[in-house]
């Protein structure tokens, strides 16, 4: 039915870090907790893609609703104008963190990205490279400066994962949390 409100977006960015897992369960779960996903996969993200699963570039893009060129960059989500409850990009490359962190806007990613801070929306990245340089901390903490969440996907063993999958779940349940987009059954301290 509709309500008369827009539809619960979320732009979803992969990059070339390793751990392309963490953007497709995002896909995943957000489309079982009914949000609209909006997605850019870098070229460097597609290499990920071939070299860490067996999906083509036309499946992953079926995970969402709605996937953009990554050269597009007149598309929807490169204006402010296109509401969206935010953006994560996972896995987030060390190359397009400081992308963002110095407003780079040189591809759609980095574009929505930096479009996502500058309407003041939540944008979690989950930066994947160890270890870090001096460099690396100074593009987290620029990022973080301008309104970023630096989330890298560190496992948290206390709640005893048996499986990568487990690791990779709890870690995108944490990000999406960020969006008050509930994973249903997603293990939690205390509960
Ligand atoms: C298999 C593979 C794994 C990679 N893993 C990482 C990584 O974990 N972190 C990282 O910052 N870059 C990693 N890279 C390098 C990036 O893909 C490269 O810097 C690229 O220019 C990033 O471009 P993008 O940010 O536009 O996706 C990896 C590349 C390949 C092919």
């Amino acid at each position: 039915m509709d309500d008369g409100q827009p539809p619960r977006r979320l732009v979803v960015g992969i990059s070339g870090a390793t751990g392309i897992a963490y953007g497709m369960r995002a896909l995943e779960f957000a489309r079982k907790a009914g949000v609209e996903t909006h997605l850019v996969v870098t070229p460097a993200g597609q290499q990920t893609r071939a070299h860490e699963t067996e999906l083509t570039a036309a499946d992953l893009a079926a995970m969402a609703d709605v996937t953009y060129r990554p050269a597009d960059v007149g598309a929807a989500i490169a204006s402010g104008s296109f509401r969206t409850v935010g953006m994560l990009v996972a896995p987030c490359s060390v190359r397009t963190l400081s992308s963002v962190a110095w407003s780079g806007n040189d591809n759609l990613l980095t574009r929505a990205a930096d479009v996502t801070l500058k309407e003041r929306r939540r944008l979690v990245l989950l930066v994947r490279e160890t270890p870090l340089t001096l460099g690396h901390l100074r593009a987290m903490t620029a990022a973080t400066e301008s309104g970023a969440i630096v989330m890298p996907p560190v496992p948290a063993f206390y709640l005893l994962p048996r499986t990568l999958d487990d690791v990779v779940a709890h870690t995108v349940g944490r990000a999406l949390d960020l969006f008050g987009i509930d994973v249903p059954d997603m293990p939690r301290w205390g509960e």
